[in-house]
């Protein structure tokens, strides 16, 4: 068979995994031919490809970001290829396509599907938003990353009775920040799920120093928003991907906290930090389970699907249920942590 490879979207530690993964199964175990397009969707549409063989993924298991780059697509862009999908197929002369990515790319991997692709998913994000599996790599990683970074900005905080504020990412969903910040015992967690309210950080600031603990950690995520009304901000424009441009609430949230408190209050914003090097044991053995599987899907034909970890299981799961609702936070898990919300 002859089989197509993309990474798209933002890059996550663990595509290398997965592609070395699918190569190794493909080729070495099934004697197929694998090509990897470059820079996402916009390598497949202008047919910029190579061969991977083995030598090609040698020693990138453990390596970050993707050997064949990635890149966002407009959507647009992708609905002229569905328009053309025929003439794409006949084009690459490919027996099966595998977009690894996040919810945009598994929604683009669905529109060619529907459009006549033999396409099979593998979910990838940091921010584990995908619903269907019940992790997405990356995420672990960027967790270790987060948590590591907040140990250290603790004991700093504590010298100097400050409030610090970190902001982690997570666009649409706080696992990120409910995570990091519960493995770092922060005291307070902000997350796009739920709006925080001000007062209730001021307040816990305030009783955390009036019982001499001279020092606080809040953990932001990117999209968390305030209770209108309850600090000055408004919401970020909209880019051509439709994603909100975030205007940085940890700093916003920062100037707040000190204009009100009365006390430093340090943002750091941690940024594209979490998504860099080397990704964790954890991640790398997701990925290639994902890589291997969905060699496997291809060969019995379980195309507009996706591979999804169910427990300690990988199965395969139709691209719809990974894209048509995101997985968010629910209420029991900030009841089980004792930050503040
Ligand atoms: O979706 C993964 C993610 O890392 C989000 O957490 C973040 O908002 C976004 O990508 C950042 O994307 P970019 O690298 O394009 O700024």
């Amino acid at each position: 068979m002859r089989i197509g490879v993309l990474t798209a979207g933002g890059d996550c530690p663990g595509l290398n995994a997965v592609i070395r993964s699918i190569v190794h199964r493909a080729v070495a175990d099934r004697q197929d031919e694998v090509i990897g397009f470059e820079d996402g969707f916009k390598g497949l549409l202008d047919g910029r490809y190579r061969q991977l063989d083995i030598n090609s993924v040698s020693g990138i298991l453990a390596r970050g970001g993707t050997i064949l780059g990635s890149s966002r697509l407009e959507r647009d862009r992708l609905r002229e290829a569905c328009d053309n999908s025929e003439e794409l197929i006949e084009r690459l002369d490919l027996d099966a396509l595998i977009p690894i990515g996040g919810e945009g790319t598994l929604t683009a991997a669905r529109m060619l599907a529907d459009a006549g692709l033999p396409v099979v998913g593998v979910p990838k994000t940091i921010d584990n938003d995908i619903s269907a599996t019940d992790r997405t790599f990356g995420f672990d990683t960027a967790v270790g990353v987060a948590t590591e970074a907040m140990d250290r900005l603790k004991t700093t905080a504590e010298s100097h009775q400050r409030v610090m504020v970190v902001e982690v990412m997570g666009r649409h969903a706080g696992w990120i920040a409910l995570e990091a910040g519960m493995a770092a015992g922060a005291h307070a967690i902000c997350i796009p799920e739920r709006n925080f309210q001000v007062d209730d950080l001021v307040k816990m600031v305030e009783e955390r120093f009036a019982r001499e603990k001279r020092f606080a950690l809040i953990c932001i995520a990117e999209g968390a928003h305030p209770v209108e009304g309850s600090m000055p901000y408004e919401k970020g424009v909209i880019d051509q991907y439709g994603h909100e441009r975030f205007v940085g609430v940890g700093n916003r949230l920062a100037v707040q906290l000190e204009h009100r408190l009365g006390k430093e209050a340090k943002p750091v914003i941690l940024g594209h930090v979490q998504r860099g090097g080397t990704p964790t044991a954890y991640d790398r053995v997701l990925a290639t389970r994902f890589g291997w599987h969905a060699v496997e899907a291809v060969h019995r034909g379980e195309f507009g699907r996706m591979t999804a970890l169910r427990g300690t299981e990988i199965g395969m799961v139709p691209l719809a249920d990974g894209v048509e609702q995101l997985k968010r936070v629910p209420q029991d898990r900030m009841d089980e942590t004792e930050a503040v919300f």
